[in-house]
């Protein structure tokens, strides 16, 4: 393992900085504490900063030495999780009901370390663009910062993104060229029958009975729509109906998501749930009442030559043997992937360590792993210094 000297000295402080902001969690388009932590951290630094990109978002920018006129950007997420947090060490959740269980406080912390390390040392040439954005989860707080006029503000060739990674060990870092996380869609479906007597299901049209002939109808679509060599998931994840026991109601709701990699793919998915529906409902004389689909994130795809290079910074710091290459992708969605349509780039994938303790991603008992702050950090660090190279 080779950690820049300077910041394993200040691990500590980043520890810190990072229990801070795990003490503290806010969600999409909420995060003002944090954004004003991040920006409070980048200015003691002597860092540029603008704020308000889609609300709560920050930039920091910092210039090499040299007059190097290219520019790159780094990317962290800030917002948390709509989760109880379990855990009960010092630095657990002063939010109820809110959480760091994706771990976007260790992403954070360790862009503000590269961060610190590069604006006292320079050791570049050109621009650096740190990126610190609001509602990865759910919302896409990138694709606003990018609506908002974020390239056009801070210019840049490639743009790069991270995320901690359980299940992978401490001191690995995964690189994928082309598909890295899915497209993530949502879907609701509103099935409306005829309620009544739940004695005398003859006299009406029951929307349970079709609505469960639906759920299990939409396994067909991965299963005899889609070739078999191609991902795709359709889950339903809400079924809301009903009240009481001997009613049948008038309509049930079905909501969920689906993901899927290949554009061909990602646009049949629509179509078919629409087909299986309506035709499900018609065979029961029932009918689709309300129909909606939402493409919320494309797929996250690393383009090549900016892989090669955050395969090479990650080498430089935890080796070759430590460089996971090609891993399966995961049917995860990010929205770094909206960056990633207007940018160049690669994101990858830093090890948390094991999963064991509950220490998966969006768990009750999740933290993210201090050991890797220095690792990130110095991973950061080393791309900016590679990718804008001081002249000799
Ligand atoms: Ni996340």
């Amino acid at each position: 393992m080779a950690v820049l000297n300077r910041i394993a000295d200040f691990h500590a402080d980043m520890t810190a900085w990072r229990h801070e902001i795990h003490a503290h969690p806010e969600t999409a388009f909420e995060e003002h504490r944090t954004s004003a932590f991040v920006a409070q951290r980048l200015k003691e630094f002597g860092i540029d900063v603008h704020q308000g990109l889609a609300g709560t978002g920050v930039v920091g920018t910092l210039k090499g030495s040299g007059k190097n006129g290219r520019s790159i950007a780094l990317r962290a997420d800030m917002d948390a999780l709509h989760l109880h947090e379990k855990n009960e060490f010092a630095h657990a959740s002063k939010n109820p009901g809110k959480m760091h269980a994706c771990g976007h406080d260790g992403h954070t912390t360790m862009l503000l370390g590269a961060a610190r390390y590069l604006a006292e040392t320079k050791n570049f040439d050109g621009t650096v663009h740190f990126i610190f954005q609001p509602a990865e989860e759910n919302e896409g707080g990138a694709r606003v910062m990018i609506e908002q006029g974020l390239f056009e503000k801070f210019p840049v060739e490639a743009v790069y993104g991270m995320h901690n990674w359980p299940g992978h060990s401490v001191g690995t870092i995964a690189v994928r060229k082309g598909p890295m996380m899915a497209a993530y869609d949502v879907f609701e479906i509103v099935v409306r029958g005829r309620g009544g007597h739940g004695a005398m299901p003859h006299q009406g049209v029951d929307p349970v009975v079709t609505a469960a002939q639906i759920v299990t109808s939409l396994q067909t679509i991965s299963s005899r729509n889609t070739d078999p060599l191609d991902a795709v998931v359709v889950s339903v994840t809400q079924i809301h109906g009903g009240d009481t026991w001997n009613v049948i109601p008038d309509e049930v709701v079905l909501r969920g998501t689906t993901r899927s990699f290949r554009p061909e793919v990602h646009k049949s998915i629509e179509p078919a749930i629409r087909r299986i529906a309506e035709g499900v409902a018609q065979a029961h004389g029932a009918q689709i009442a309300g129909f909606r689909y939402e493409m919320r994130y494309p797929p996250t795809v690393n383009t090549a030559d900016e892989t090669d290079l955050a395969a090479k910074a990650a080498i430089a710091v935890i080796g070759e043997q430590n460089l996971v290459r090609d891993p399966t992708p995961s049917m995860g969605a990010e929205d770094f992937a909206f960056m990633l349509q207007a940018k160049p780039g690669s994101y990858v994938w830093i090890g948390n360590g094991p999963t064991e303790g509950s220490c998966l991603l969006h768990n009750p008992h999740y933290d993210f792993n201090d050991q890797v702050l220095p690792i990130g950090a110095s991973y950061w660090a080393t791309l900016v210094e590679q990718t804008l190279p001081r002249r000799a």
